[in-house]
């Protein structure tokens, strides 16, 4: 499995998107679009992109019945993206038609990755608002064993989880996990995070990372710290 860092490119703008991207002038990070800035500019962005070099995480994370999902994983897939992903809450039969949606004709498909819960569900909202009464713990790897069954790739999780998302589901279930810091950077809004040396300890396979790099004042030299800290 290839260990990479994905930018998570948290723009609602081309031009903001491009301004950041020009700056990688030897090296073509795998970047993250997010809902935001896929609404704001629609699929042009994403083949702008992709013709720029980049790999791509779509991060539009899906959830409706399976027919729904499977057409619209199969027009994702045409973007030529390189991993999308959905909610695991959608049900195993809407995972697995989303994976047939997603194969190409020749066989190829982006990776799929499933998110579990949320990080902004806590517990108590979890039994409150859905009823589901198990620990969080509990959940987050019952959705993940699910996605798993389904034939998913991985999921998105906490670094905090991937070791344990790696036990259940073996080594080569691809954990994403978001809430990576340097060990002397600002935390911000994110509560549980890691350092990228710490989330390659645990067995992250890729980390998600948007404003140490895209707010540094020398982004490019931040997305490098982060690749020699987590894929050494
Ligand atoms: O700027 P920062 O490094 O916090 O960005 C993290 C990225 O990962 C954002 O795009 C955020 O939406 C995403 N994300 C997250 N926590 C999750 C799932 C996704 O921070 N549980």
């Amino acid at each position: 499995m290839g260990k990479d860092v994905i930018i998570a490119c948290d723009f609602n703008s081309a031009e903001q998107v491009f301004a950041f991207l020009d700056k990688f002038t030897d090296t073509k990070p795998f970047v993250k679009i997010g809902m935001e800035l896929y609404y704001a500019e629609g699929p042009h962005i994403v083949k702008e992109i992709k013709a720029r070099g980049h790999k791509i995480f779509l991060d539009l994370k899906l959830h409706d019945i399976p027919n729904t999902v499977k057409k619209s994983m199969a027009v994702l897939s045409n973007l030529d993206v390189d991993m999308c992903n959905l909610h695991a809450s959608g049900t195993g039969k809407m995972m697995e038609a989303a994976l047939e949606g997603l194969t190409r004709t020749d066989g190829t498909r982006p990776l799929l990755i499933a998110v579990t819960q949320l990080t902004s569900t806590d517990e108590e909202t979890m039994r409150r608002d859905l009823l589901i009464e198990k620990p969080i713990d509990e959940v987050v790897m019952h959705y993940a064993k699910n996605a798993k069954n389904a034939g998913l790739d991985g999921v998105v999780c906490s670094p905090l989880e991937a070791g344990k998302v790696h036990d259940l589901c073996g080594k080569d279930f691809m954990t994403v996990t978001p809430g990576v810091r340097f060990a002397d950077g600002d935390v911000g809004d994110q509560k549980r995070v890691m350092t990228p040396e710490q989330a390659k300890e645990i067995g992250s396979d890729y980390i998600v990372v948007g404003r140490p790099i895209t707010a540094a004042e020398d982004p490019v030299a931040a997305y490098k710290r982060c690749v020699a800290e987590f894929v050494g």
